[in-house]
Formats: structure tokens, sequence, C-alpha cells
């Protein structure tokens, strides 16, 4: 074959790729540097090598939070697009050990454009805080981007669109631990319907990684007399610190 025929072989084949991208959701492809394309290092820690063979696989095929974040754009995939203020993509650590996931921006999260900056938000700061984290170390996101209006139940046309972003960023980071808050998020992530209080307390697995279901700190905020949700949260969290061999800091009981 000449160099020609070489060359219109490549562009049509490439062309075709873009076609399959279009039609697979992706409507743009954001430039991503050579050295985010380079091997992710893979994380040692008790969850094994799962999390790793997940960090290499999203090395393997350049995936980064900028390029998530670019294929999303200004989004109007659902509903949620035309009533948002702001899309709340994710705030944290590109490489976190842990990641958080709620359900959907809130009022000051839709105004801010970050995850939980409201009064969930400054609890879930605390739990981290009381973890001997710092929000920084830890990446925060949510299953749906949007804020739904008045706050209402995120509805499964939303989650089909939103879910797969979710799960993208999750690859990209390839953490070692997953916390899921509230009975949404851990529903939408484990594909079940069995109730948050089942669900707590114990490992699962998504996509090779170990998820912790706990409650959401709204809950918490709700039923701040019922001391015994908040130990159930610190127990959930001594959990994820001894999976990842992380010093478990002494918090005293008083009740
Ligand atoms: N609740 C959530 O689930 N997510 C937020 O970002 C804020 C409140």
């Amino acid at each position: 074959m000449t160099a020609d025929g070489a060359a219109a072989d490549l562009v049509a084949a490439l062309k075709a790729y873009l076609e399959e991208l279009r039609e697979s959701g992706v409507d743009g492809l954001p430039w991503v540097p050579a050295q985010e394309i380079a091997a992710v290092p893979a994380k040692a820690g008790a969850g094994g090598d799962v999390p790793a063979a997940v960090a290499n696989e999203a090395a393997a095929d350049g995936e980064s939070l900028d390029r998530i974040r670019g294929d999303l754009g200004a989004c109007q995939r659902c509903a949620l697009g035309a009533t948002r203020t702001n899309l709340v993509f994710g705030v944290g650590n590109p490489r976190a050990r842990i990641v958080f996931v709620g359900e959907a921006p809130g009022r000051d999260e839709d105004l801010q454009g970050e995850p939980f900056v409201g009064e969930a938000g400054q609890l879930l700061n605390r739990i981290i805080t009381r973890m001997g984290l710092k929000r920084e170390d830890v990446y925060i996101c949510n299953v749906l981007k949007c804020r739904p209006p008045g706050n209402r139940n995120p509805e499964p046309a939303e989650m089909e669109q939103c879910g797969p972003f979710m799960l993208r960023q999750v690859k990209a980071i390839a953490p070692e631990a997953i916390v899921t808050l509230g009975t949404f998020a851990t529903q939408a992530l484990l594909g079940t319907k069995a109730p948050i209080s089942k669900l707590r307390g114990k490992f699962h697995d998504y996509h090779g990684i170990p998820l912790m279901p706990t409650f959401h700190p709204s809950f918490l905020l709700h039923n701040k007399k019922d001391t015994s949700k908040f130990w159930n949260v610190w127990d959930d969290m001594v959990q994820v610190l001894k999976k990842l061999a992380m010093a478990v800091p002494d918090v005293k009981r008083k009740d």
C-alpha cells in the first residue's frame, strides 16, 4: 500500500471511531496532555490488586477527570440541565484513596458548583476530619451532577444519563474504597432496592472496588437526637480506615 493509501485508511478508521464515540454520547474530545496518559501509579493497600487493575485500565485508555468533565460539557442530556445554576462535577484529590458519593447537588451546591458545601457538607467535613483526613485528601461527588428542582428524588432517566459519568470518575480515580452516602446513592451503585439500614456496615463490591454504604449526613442532621446513627456512621468509617490499613483515631463515646 502507498503512503497516501495508508493515510486515507487511517483517516477513515479515525472517522469511524469518532462516529462510534458520538453515538455513545461523547460529544467532544478535550486535549489530554501526554503526561496524563502515562501510567497511573498502582496504589498499594489492603484492598488488594483489584483497584490497581482498575487504575491500569483507566491509564490504558487515557481516562482523566479533565477528560470526563470535558465530555460532560454544558450538559443538556436530561431536563435538569435547563434548571441548574451550576453543574456540580466533583471535588478533591484525583488520586484519592477514598471516594465519597452522594445523591445530587442541593441548593447550596447548585449555587457554588461544589458538592457537599451546605449543612450536610459541613457534617461530612467533620466526619472526614474525625477520620484523621482532610477534605482535600478524599474525592467527593454525586450520582447526579445537577440539582433536581426542590430537591426531589432523581428520576430513572436522569440516572441513566448521569450514572455513566460517575462510574468514569470512579474508574479514573481508582480509589481503594468508596463510601456511598444514603439510600439513593447506595441503591444506585449497588443496583438494589434493599434499605440502607440493611446495606450499611458491610463491604459490597463496585466494579472491583470495596464499597461501604453509610447513612447520609442529612439523615444524621434530621435525627440528631438518635446518636446511635452517628456512631453507626463512625463504625462504618472505622471499617474503611482498617481496610486501607490507615490509622484509626481514638474517638471516645459518651453514650
Ligand atoms: N446532598 C448530596 O447528596 N449531595 C450534595 O452534594 C449535597 C447534599
